[in-house]
């Protein structure tokens, strides 16, 4: 038997540091050797949860089989993990020590009577490795994450080629190297998020509430609301998760569903504008407003001022906007968000004006709420492979099936959005693979201020009112 043993100290509340650990998820953030690592049973993380978790060890590339054997939080976990070359047991103890917390990592090898022989030529590499895990661990846990900078110039001037290839899948395998882990502590964090049944949202959802965090998810179809409640309850064991139901492409249902929300007054840690739809056929709602308009711009303007006064207050609180890389073919016109008319209609182009008009509404908020402590981001998630884009845009994924992102992919700066400490560091920004970007990739397309103030102006009979609570007369 080889045994390893390493020692760390992190600033981290043992109970923060035992939910980061033991999630074993994680290792593919902090150990060196992890390449990728997944969950493969169902429920709360305790005793019987398995991982696989694939790692480049000295002895070759393999598949490690983990189980927990012992789950006492905020103290002990054992794992005990199998793949053909070895078996290994993991304990992991945390204890306080002064003002941080100590762990104790020991790895205990069991290796099979081939590679017994070998011990004597990769043993040292097996404990430098050991080493190095534990520290990746350590600044996992413990080093804080510059904010990412602003983009050097607003319009990148480089409509090339090169640019939009980082929307595929093969920008995301560029970026993603860079990433640091995302070990915060989300469980007291309110988080209120739009389409979570499929795609982008779906994907947010689930790892939200992996992360143990209070969502409340906005859905339009009651059932479908109650299974995926019930789907990510038995998958994370978290018991936080509310569904509303609201049919965003109403303005009376998005008003109605704020107003909701404020008569419970639970306070809203971060707001997700997630819920979206291409439409290629020109439709007006019930309400007379064209679709993408009443849906990627009415609907967030009315939910985001609807709720504001629970953001307001939060010592951090965020709203993020999922736009759209689409936005960069439009100027902004305000003639064309206003128009009902069916000539000459264009889903792309209506899909990207709305997403451009929100952009500016991003910044403009990120402006006038710098005092209250609210950050406004905006985000493009690249181009994911997602039940929307199947349905709406079949001939563009058709031809670019192989290079799109996964959910999980595109998904990945809006959960960073939410979960980093940094993300609460910027506001105003555009972001792609937890980076600032420009807004506009040509000078064409930068709108005037005149054009901004007709948006202001076309925007304004939507805000909602909002009554302030009468207080009761105290006798
Ligand atoms: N995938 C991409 O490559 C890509 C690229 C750029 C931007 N985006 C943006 O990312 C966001 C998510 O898109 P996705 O690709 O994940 O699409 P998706 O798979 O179609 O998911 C869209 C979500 O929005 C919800 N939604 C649509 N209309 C709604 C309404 N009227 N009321 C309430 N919820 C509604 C859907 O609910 P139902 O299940 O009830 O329909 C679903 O949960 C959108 O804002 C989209 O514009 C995506």
């Amino acid at each position: 038997m080889t045994t390893l043993r390493e020692t760390i100290r992190v600033s981290r509340p043992a109970a923060e540091a035992f939910n980061y650990i033991a999630d074993f998820t994680t290792t593919q953030e902090w150990d060196s050797t992890a390449r990728r690592a997944s969950k493969l049973t169902q429920g709360p993380i305790g005793v019987g949860t398995c991982f696989l978790v694939n790692c480049k060890l000295p002895v070759g590339a393999v598949d490690l089989e983990y189980t927990v054997i012992e789950h006492r939080p905020p103290e002990r976990i054992v794992l005990r993990g199998q793949c053909s070359l070895f078996t290994v047991e993991d304990t992991i103890t945390l204890a306080p020590d002064g003002a941080k917390t100590r762990i104790d990592y020991e790895a205990k090898f069991e290796f099979s009577p081939l590679l017994r022989r070998t011990m004597f030529a990769i043993g040292p590499g097996m404990r430098k490795m050991g080493r190095e895990s534990l520290e990746g661990l350590r600044a996992a846990l413990d080093d804080a994450q510059p904010a990412p900078k602003p983009a050097e110039s607003s319009v990148s001037g480089l409509a090339s080629m090169a640019s939009v290839a980082r929307f595929s899948r093969l920008g995301y395998r560029r970026a993603s190297p860079g990433f640091a882990p995302l070990s915060a502590d989300i469980r007291e964090r309110h988080i209120l998020l739009t389409g979570a049944t499929s795609g982008l949202g779906l994907a947010t959802a689930r790892d939200l509430a992996a992360r143990g965090a209070q969502l409340t998810l906005v859905i339009r179809d009651a059932e479908r609301g109650k299974r995926l409640r019930d789907e990510l309850i038995a998958d994370t064991g978290n018991p936080h998760i509310r569904i509303e139901v609201a049919d965003l492409g109403l303005l009376a249902e998005t008003e109605d569903l704020a107003k909701r929300l404020r008569k419970r007054g639970e306070p809203i840690d971060i707001l997700i504008n997630n819920a979206g739809a291409l439409f290629p056929e020109h439709a007006l709602t019930s309400e007379g407003y064209e679709r993408s308009v009443a849906l990627l711009l009415l609907s967030p303007w009315i939910l985001t001022l609807g709720i504001k006064p629970l953001l307001a207050g939060r010592s951090d609180s965020r709203v993020i906007n999922v736009v759209s890389g689409g936005m960069y073919t439009q100027r902004l016109s305000t003639q064309q968000l206003g128009s009902t008319s069916d000539e000459g209609y264009s889903g792309p182009v209506a899909y990207a004006q709305a997403k451009r008009a929100l952009m500016i509404v991003t910044q403009a908020w990120a402006r006038e709420w710098a005092d209250e402590g609210i950050t406004v981001n905006a985000m493009h998630p690249g181009w994911a492979d997602t039940p929307g884009v199947r349905d709406s845009l079949p001939r563009f994924h058709r031809l670019t099936r192989g290079i799109l992102r996964t959910p999980e992919e595109g998904a990945d700066t809006i959960i960073w959005q939410a979960v980093s400490p940094e993300a609460g560091e910027i506001s105003g920004q555009l972001l792609l693979d937890r980076q600032p970007q420009p807004f506009y990739l040509s000078g064409k397309t930068v709108e005037d201020e005149l054009e901004r103030q007709r948006l202001v102006q076309f925007l304004e009979p939507f805000r909602p009112v909002i009554r302030k609570a009468r207080k009761r007369a105290v006798k």
